[in-house]
């Protein structure tokens, strides 16, 4: 892959000019290394790879002032800074004419930049969603309540464009908040749908414009297609799937399972969950608004002895509270998911005692960045003979 023009400068990804070939070797032995350090004896097995290129399907862009209007991403050199972007490699190749239309017209419109610590002005973020297999674009807009956009130009000027990828979507969220990371106070759609459409192997997955959804969709069919050859799941099995976003797991596991049930903290996300199984036609699979440890310890008695616990936390991992939930609730396989190998590594150490651990597989979700995503299996020690 060609280097990034602003790589010297852009700290969104630092490992640009390190071989593919190496990188993956680096993060196996990241790996191997915590496996050691926490004293695991593991099958680990060798790294998923990824394509490098315009993998990702989201990106968060910051408005700043300075000498002028420019938006991009904080600089790895100097930390107040923003570098203006005119291109990224990893997100999109129609990245580069949506930043220039999108900073003309707010130019042209003399909008201000709302500051960090000052808290006055309009401008805040910009984010952008691309999907990968169809083709669609999200756009948001992250102002403050203070100026008004011309809502009509934005769009004219936005659609008009000629791109490899179609708008479908384009919101103006409006955040007050003192908060420096992006809050949904009020959204507004301002032009097409509400969401736009991913599709992963067979199945179809909306996204909406503040739902968690995995930014490598290359790298994620075939880590949910492992997971339901690892699984093995059968037509007289059940799956509980913790964590469940926006059903993905679940949806790909449904296909062989007797039933499935997601639990998700946030109720906008579990709402495009049922829409996405709907539009996939699954109908056994059933989603709770819920905190995880809340809903196992409030209704895990129902679910215990449960064929498959599916466990793909936020980086922070789980807490000593939620793993002891999952032991009372005896589970007969889990497959613990995590992006944060050191969150999983720790949280094993807690469930070791009554399961054993089949394997760790890495996937690399994130070229060009030190992340990776870590996968396991685990058996439970009293029903292996
Ligand atoms: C890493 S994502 C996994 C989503 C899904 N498994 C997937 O592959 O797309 C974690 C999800 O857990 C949800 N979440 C965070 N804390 C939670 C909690 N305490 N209880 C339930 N869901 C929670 C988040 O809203 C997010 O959708």
């Amino acid at each position: 892959m060609k280097i990034c023009k602003h790589f010297s400068e852009c700290g969104g990804c630092r490992f640009q000019d390190i071989p593919y070939k190496e990188q993956l070797v680096a993060k196996q032995d990241k790996v191997k290394d915590l496996a050691i350090s926490h004293k695991i004896d593991i099958e680990l097995k060798p790294i998923n790879p990824s394509p490098c290129e315009y993998y990702r399907n989201k990106m968060e862009f910051s408005f700043a002032d300075q000498e002028g209007l420019v938006c991009g991403l904080y600089s790895k050199r100097e930390r107040r800074k923003v570098v203006d972007i005119e291109e990224c490699l990893i997100f999109s190749p129609d990245l580069g004419e949506v930043l220039k239309a999108i900073k003309d017209f707010l130019k042209e419109k003399k909008h201000s930049v709302y500051g960090k610590y000052s808290h006055q002005g309009f401008l805040r973020y910009l984010i952008i969603r691309e999907t990968k297999f169809t083709k669609e674009i999200m756009i948001g807009i992250v102002t403050s309540s203070s100026e008004a956009l011309d809502v009509k130009e934005f769009i004219k000027v936005l659609t008009s464009l000629k791109l490899k990828s179609t708008i479908k979507s384009i919101y103006q969220v409006i955040s007050d908040s003192f908060s420096d990371a992006v809050v949904f106070d009020k959204k507004e759609l301002l032009y097409g749908e509400s969401f736009i459409e991913e599709r992963l192997d067979d199945l179809t997955f909306r996204i909406g414009i503040d739902t968690f959804f995995q930014v490598n969709p290359y790298a994620i069919v075939d880590f949910y297609k492992k997971i339901r050859e690892y699984a093995g799941v059968s037509s007289r099995e059940q799956v509980l799937d913790l964590f469940c976003g926006v059903g993905t797991i679940g949806m790909f596991l449904a296909r062989d399972a007797k039933f499935v049930w997601g639990v998700e903290r946030e109720e906008e996300i579990v709402d495009i969950a049922w829409q996405n199984a709907k539009i996939n036609k699954i109908e056994n699979i059933s989603f709770f608004v819920a905190d995880s440890r809340k809903f196992l310890n409030t209704q895990g008695s129902f679910y215990k002895n449960t064929d498959f616990l599916i466990i793909n936390p936020p980086r922070c991992g789980l807490s000593p509270k939620i793993i002891r939930a999952i032991l009372r609730l005896e589970p007969k396989n889990i497959i613990y998911s995590s992006c944060n190998p050191e969150a999983l590594f720790r949280d094993l150490e807690g469930l070791l005692d009554q399961y054993s651990l089949d394997f760790i597989e890495p996937f690399d979700f994130f070229p060009h960045t030190p992340h990776l995503e870590a996968l396991s299996l685990l058996r439970r020690k009293n029903l292996i003979k």
